[in-house]
C-alpha cells in the first residue's frame, strides 16, 4: 500500500499522491499530526465531506465505544465490538465513494481494521466459484438497509467494466434464496483477502468504499478514531 505523509501546508504533490493511489489499489496508508483539527484539514484536502446522521457539526465522525451502542443495529462500529466486512451507508442508493479514518488513541488490545480489496475478491470467485459470483451479482439479489434500503447485489459492473462491491453482514443484510447459499463462499474468499492494519495514534487509511470493504476486531480500551466519508476532490475513476 501507498503510505502518505500528511502536513498542515498542503503540497499538490501529496494530494496526487493519494489520489493516483485511490486510482490504482483504490488505498492509501497516511501519517497525520492526529489531533481532531489536523485530520479535518488534511480530510478537506482529499474529500468534499459529507455530513449524516451520526457525524459532528464539521462533517467527522468519532468512532468510539460510546457506551450506547452496544447491540444495536447498524451501530456497531460505536461499540467497542467486532464489526465484520462492510460498506460505509451500503443502505444508501450511492454510498460515500470514500472513507478517511485516522486512529487519534489506539485500542489496548485488539482494534485491528481489516481491509479487503474487492477486485481481489471478485478475482478470486472467479476463478474458483464462478457460480458464486454469478448469483452475488444478479440484479435484486440483496438488499441492504431498513425500510429505505437499497435493493441491488453484492457485485455491479461500473461504466467501466471494474465490480463495485457492496456488503453488509448484519441484519440489516437480506439476501435472494439463489445468493444465501454462497454466502459462506464469499465470507471466506474475503477472509483470504483480507490485510490488517494496526494503527497507532496518527496513523490512517483512505479508501475506496466502492471497492474496498473494511471490517474491524473487538477490542478493549480507549481507542478512538476520525472518520470522514465524502467524494474524491479529483476527478477520475
Ligand atoms: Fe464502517
Amino acid at each position: 500500500m501507498t503510505r502518505v505523509v500528511m502536513q498542515a501546508e498542503s503540497t499538490p504533490s501529496t494530494e496526487a499522491a493519494v489520489f493516483a493511489a485511490l486510482r490504482h489499489t483504490g488505498i492509501v496508508t497516511l501519517e497525520i499530526l492526529p489531533t481532531r483539527q489536523e485530520v479535518l484539514t488534511c480530510a478537506r484536502r482529499i474529500l468534499r465531506i459529507t455530513s449524516h446522521e451520526a457525524s459532528d457539526p464539521d462533517g467527522l465522525t468519532v468512532i468510539r465505544d460510546t457506551g450506547r451502542h452496544t447491540g444495536r443495529e447498524g451501530f456497531a462500529g460505536l461499540s467497542n465490538g467486532e464489526v465484520l466486512p462492510h460498506t460505509e451507508r451500503s443502505s444508501l442508493a450511492t454510498p460515500p465513494r470514500l472513507m478517511m479514518l485516522v486512529c487519534a488513541r489506539p485500542a489496548t488490545t485488539g482494534g485491528q481494521c481489516l481491509l479487503a480489496d474487492g477486485h481481489a475478491v471478485y478475482a478470486d470467485l472467479a476463478e474458483d466459484h464462478p457460480d458464486a459470483l454469478a448469483a452475488l451479482s444478479a440484479a435484486r439479489s440483496a438488499f441492504f438497509g431498513g425500510r429505505d434500503g437499497h435493493l441491488g447485489s453484492v457485485f455491479t459492473p461500473r461504466p467501466d467494466g471494474r465490480p463495485q462491491i457492496r456488503l453488509r453482514w448484519d441484519s440489516l443484510a437480506r439476501f435472494s434464496p439463489l445468493a444465501q447459499p454462497y454466502l459462506p463462499v464469499l465470507r471466506a474468499a474475503i477472509a483470504r483477502r483480507q490485510r490488517t492494519l494496526t494503527l497507532a495514534a496518527g496513523q490512517g487509511y483512505v479508501l475506496d468504499n466502492t471497492r474496498w470493504l473494511h471490517a474491524r476486531t473487538a477490542f478493549t480500551g480507549p481507542r478512538l478514531c476520525y472518520r470522514a466519508l465524502g467524494e474524491p476532490k479529483d476527478v477520475g475513476p
